[in-house]
């Protein structure tokens, strides 16, 4: 694992987007794992620059996000559908997006749909994370064990209180989503993960000096051949 420090996170989400723009110029029909959530936000605003400068084309590319919601719409002001929408896909070229779907009718059956799709696609050249203040990547939350497949997982009460401030209230904050498993972010080819500000220091210290331990799903990664934390000063701050 390596860990490129920087000034801010302005600066990190530049970085990100070098290291996607340089996979997809490398490899154009790349198969990305994308994110949601604020991290990602300014690596996204660099690419789409980039994309409407005529630098960078998605056109051959195809993407799976890491995760979704169970039991809201897929155009909720909240849903991850919606936040790739307005954050990203409305503004390039990518050939295909998808997104699990959380309100399949059969959620199992979604989560085996999904990994098989990936499988089918040659798998993730290059994953996009960021991490939860309580160092979950995805929505696998701490657990005893490391689960490997796409699997519906109950949100712990740190995720929800995080993530209330998208929504109107905490009440209104989904209890489940789908996520990627740790099997489908390990099989990627890279991982890039992105930790802006001082609530993200804790995680980034367990992950990244902890003991490889599923109670920070992120310290998974120090067993990756290729995976790169980009962090600023900080979420650096207790390294
Ligand atoms: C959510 C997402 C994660 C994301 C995390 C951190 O829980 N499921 O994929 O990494 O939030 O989000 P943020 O970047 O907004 O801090």
């Amino acid at each position: 694992m390596q860990v490129r420090i920087y000034d801010n996170a302005q600066q990190v989400g530049t970085a990100c987007a070098m290291l996607i723009a340089a996979q997809v110029t490398k490899k154009p029909d790349s198969v990305l794992g994308l994110a949601t959530g604020s991290s990602p936000i300014g690596c996204y605003q660099q690419l789409i620059e980039w994309h409407k400068a005529g630098a960078l084309d998605f056109s051959q590319c195809i993407s799976y996000n890491l995760d979704e919601y169970c039991g809201i719409a897929e155009d909720h002001i909240c849903s991850y559908h919606d936040f790739m929408n307005k954050n990203l896909f409305d503004f390039i070229n990518m050939k295909e997006h998808h997104v699990p779907n959380g309100n399949a009718p059969d959620l199992q059956a979604e989560c085996k749909r999904y990994d098989a799709e990936i499988e089918k696609a040659g798998g993730i050249d290059l994953q996009l994370l960021g991490i939860g203040n309580n160092g979950h990547i995805a929505f696998n939350e701490p657990n005893k064990h490391f689960v490997y497949g796409t699997q519906i997982v109950k949100l712990t009460d740190s995720t929800i209180d995080a993530n209330q401030r998208f929504f109107n209230s905490r009440e209104e904050v989904p209890t489940q989503a789908i996520s990627l498993g740790i099997g489908g972010i390990m099989n990627a080819k890279c991982v890039v993960l992105i930790a802006t500000g001082k609530a993200k220091a804790q995680a980034v210290r367990d992950a990244v000096k902890g003991d490889m331990d599923p109670q920070v799903q992120a310290s998974i990664l120090r067993g990756h051949p290729n995976a790169i934390f980009l962090v600023d000063k900080d979420a650096a701050s207790l390294l």
